[in-house]
């Protein structure tokens, strides 16, 4: 598909009010997306596992307005007005205006909550960008009768070769839009994984929209879960978009996006064997290779703290003297997400308690697994 696939057609049907609410999870990525161009599209591969209790839950009310040329809207977060969130929005809407022309035809409220304390460190931008492109993408269905689209049966009787179809370009459209919020959050609509930018050994992947990865997953990684130790819960001092930013010129970057494509043709084979051990060597140099890119761009920084490091060694020990199969992964920032086969969540929530709650802020920390992605309430 081409980004002109993704531009509306003229609508079909009239629509003055209504609402439409979906959820959407977080996702965890195994290789990682770090550096992008315009417009948001990434410079390398990146592949997720989509998560399951950490999501947004958003509703889109619309009323028809005055095409006056401006957006209107309205922000809440957990039933407060957030007025600090709307130049993000904004941002995103002019962003995604071309390929949903009616954004300046309605007034908005956007009502949206987390499953996540929103002071967690827990990035909410893939969650919650992921549910309102769903939203969006929801009412632009309706505007245009999907069913009666060209190729499609006027009767409203679909087949489920083309109610699948549908569906698919829904969920695609959905995450390209997702995408021009957040790059990550275009991973956040299906699962368990999820692949975003071109590979050449994926077929159907794209820089555009993030696709379902397409291949074999032995059992060994399809209960895998995800406990997230909450090491600091305030706001990172360098936001991913300055980061993503110092990529452009970075000394290691075109070796880091060269490696990143060869980590996920390495993961595919893994994928297929099941082989753990391989598995835990690609996701933690990963994590780590995307804290060296922060700790030597110009001007550097560092987004880990201690107790960052106190887990990761800790975990380390454990997994040297107990032969489990926990590893870590991080996000921009200090918080460690602990991935863990399924059948190992009794021995590891006991080593959380016992061993790496004490570098947790307040000991608090969120279980998690990987999931199938959004859906519509
Ligand atoms: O989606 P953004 O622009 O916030 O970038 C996030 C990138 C990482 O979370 C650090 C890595 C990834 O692939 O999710």
């Amino acid at each position: 598909m081409i980004v002109q696939d993704f531009v509306s057609k003229p609508f079909s049907k009239h629509i003055s009010n209504g609402s439409t609410t979906w959820s959407s999870p977080s996702n965890i990525a195994l290789v990682k997306y770090w550096g992008k161009r315009e417009p948001q599209l990434p410079e390398n591969p990146s592949i997720s596992f989509t998560l399951s209790n950490c999501k947004t839950i958003t509703t889109l009310r619309y009323s028809e307005k005055k095409n006056d040329g401006n957006f209107s809207f309205d922000i809440f977060l957990d039933g407060e007005k957030k007025d600090d969130f709307k130049h993000k929005i904004d941002t995103f809407f002019n962003r995604i205006k071309a390929y949903a022309p009616f954004l300046e035809h309605y007034h908005f409220t956007i009502e949206t909550k987390n499953t996540f304390p929103h002071s967690s460190g827990i990035a909410s931008s893939a969650s919650g960008m992921s549910a309102l492109a769903l939203c969006l993408v929801d009412l632009e269905k309706e505007l245009l009768q999907l069913n009666d689209m060209e190729g499609f049966s006027a009767n409203g009787d679909l087949s489920s070769e083309k109610k699948s179809l549908l569906d698919d370009y829904f969920l695609k459209k959905a995450s390209f839009l997702a995408r021009l919020g957040s790059g990550s959050a275009c991973r956040s609509l299906q699962g368990p994984l999820v692949v975003w930018g071109h590979h050449d050994e994926i077929e159907g992947s794209t820089d555009l929209f993030g696709v379902s990865y397409p291949f074999e997953v032995h059992k060994h990684f399809r209960n895998y879960q995800d406990v997230i130790l909450l090491v600091d819960k305030g706001e990172k001092q360098v936001s991913s978009t300055i980061g993503h930013n110092l990529m452009h010129g970075h000394p290691f970057a075109q070796e880091r996006f060269k490696q990143a494509n060869r980590n996920i043709s390495t993961l595919k084979t893994i994928l297929k064997e099941g082989n753990v051990d391989a598995f835990i060597n690609i996701v933690e140099s990963e994590a780590l290779t995307l804290h060296a890119m922060m700790m030597t761009s110009q001007p550097y920084f560092i987004l880990m703290k201690p107790n960052t490091l106190k887990i990761i060694n800790s975990i380390w020990d454990f997994r040297k003297k107990t032969g489990s199969k926990l590893c870590f992964t991080l996000d921009a920032g200090a918080n460690v997400h602990v991935l863990f086969p399924g059948n190992e969540t009794q021995k590891v929530l006991d080593f959380i308690n016992n061993e790496l709650v004490v570098y947790c802020e307040n000991g608090n920390y969120i279980c998690d697994q990987i999931g199938i992605g959004a859906k519509k309430i």
